[in-house]
């Protein structure tokens, strides 16, 4: 403590009532800091040399790793990796395993920033694309394989169409083959859908949508399933089982099963710097702690609107992998016995203009580019956030002109549905 009578104003400003007294509080603590100090010069040394305890957010924070902690345990992985949102999450992933020469193959059904990534900026840095359009077709990601691919890549249920990805199929390819499969479980959540159960390597979410679920925070997180073994894919992975820089142990040596996040966390992660608030870190946890009431809650709901909306007269087609005629409705029943999520698009006989109409009309709903929150919202992909894709390209991935998305909130079900027979 800084002594009133011996130090000036400017130091006491700085240095008193900064630490507070030794306490366990029952909620996360925030460890809202830049940094931590070191008791002695010994403990510095130590934390450079061996990485034990705390001495850089960027590197560490007693805060996220807590929640790596948990998010780890929900998904069913050895190991997370916390990150500022989904999109740092899926390109740290992806840079881990591939660098300039390699190879990437990935569904055609993803998110419209993961598909940017691999379009736009990975061919920059090296890193090619094949794109699988027909998922379900297993000799379809194998004709794409070759021996450079590093990654195979798709999210467990698809936006626009509610597609469901045949994780165990492309996972035991992917181990025949030596290559990681990394699962975006964004829309499914680990309560109702665990890809690393089914032979993912890796699982990554956008934490902005159900983790955190009150739509008030971006964040990512990856987790390690902890099975996939780079030092049997040497030459696939010469980063990983190469010696250190110094001549020490490789990542592979280091990490075991957990190489990926390891090296993730050890060496792209902090060099690429996408860290994340411990503030924000804590708002996931505290979403999380209510995870399971949220989605149980979110895919009833949802259930009952798809189903209202597959018996209107203005309504073409609902897409909602839980009504019975959706294709992949057997595979859902099988693998998403909890329920069928929260997000999904149904296309107006109408056309565009009918959507246009309904988006500027509704009350309830929220006409925004999000999904995962409490409060129910409406999009049209058409013109937003699948407005760089072809028109070819939008019908392949079921967005027409009459295609809105919902993400079903927690609001009163006969609030929903009045709301939306109000304006269709
Ligand atoms: C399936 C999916 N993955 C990744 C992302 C990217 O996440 P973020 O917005 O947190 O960067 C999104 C965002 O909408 C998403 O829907």
């Amino acid at each position: 403590m800084t002594d009133q009578k011996v130090s000036g104003f400017s130091t006491r400003q700085l240095h008193v009532g900064t630490s507070a007294a030794p306490a366990t509080p029952r909620a996360l603590p925030i460890h809202l800091t830049a940094g931590f100090t070191f008791d002695s010069f010994e403990q510095g040394v130590a934390h450079f040399g061996e990485g034990t305890g705390y001495g850089y957010t960027r590197i560490g924070n007693p805060t996220i790793d807590a929640v790596e902690a948990k998010l780890a345990d929900l998904e069913g992985g050895t190991r997370a990796l916390l990150v500022g949102s989904g999109q740092a999450a899926v390109s740290t992933a992806i840079l881990a395993l591939a660098g300039a020469g390699d190879h990437i193959v990935s569904s055609t059904h993803i998110y419209e920033g993961s598909r940017g990534l691999f379009l736009d900026l990975l061919p920059r840095l090296g890193i090619s694309i094949t794109f699988v359009d027909d998922i379900a077709n297993i000799d379809a990601w194998r004709a794409a394989i070759t021996e450079n691919t590093k990654v195979l890549f798709g999210e467990s249920i698809s936006n626009a169409a509610n597609l469901l990805f045949d994780v165990s199929a492309v996972a035991a390819l992917g181990r025949e083959c030596g290559i990681p499969l990394v699962v975006d479980n964004t829309f499914a959540t680990p309560y109702l859908f665990r890809p690393l159960e089914h032979g993912a390597a890796l699982s990554v979410h956008s934490a902005s949508k159900f983790l955190s679920g009150h739509g008030s925070v971006i964040g990512g997180v990856i987790v390690d399933g902890g099975t996939f073994d780079a030092s049997l894919h040497a030459a696939r992975f010469a980063h990983l089982v190469a010696p250190s820089r110094l001549g020490g142990a490789s990542f592979a040596e280091k990490y075991g099963a957990d190489t990926f996040t390891g090296y993730a966390k050890e060496s792209v992660a902090p060099r690429l710097g996408p860290t994340i608030s411990p503030l924000n870190a804590f708002l996931i946890a505290q979403g999380a702690e209510t995870l399971s009431l949220r989605v149980r809650e979110h895919s009833r709901q949802a259930l009952a609107l798809a189903r209202y909306l597959a018996d209107h007269p203005a309504v073409e087609s609902v897409d909602y992998v839980g009504l019975a005629g959706h294709p992949n409705h057997a595979l859902a029943q099988e693998l998403l016995p909890r329920g069928y999520g929260s997000v999904f698009s149904f296309t107006l006989r109408g056309g565009r203009d009918a959507a246009a109409h309904v988006v500027n009309n509704v009350q309830t709903f929220t006409h925004m580019t999000h999904l995962g929150d409490v409060r129910s919202l409406v999009l049209h992909p058409e013109s937003t956030s699948h407005a760089f894709r072809t028109p070819q390209e939008r019908e392949e991935v079921g967005v027409h002109p009459g295609t809105l998305r919902v993400s079903v909130g927690l609001e009163e079900i006969d609030d929903l549905i009045a709301d939306l027979d109000r304006v269709l």
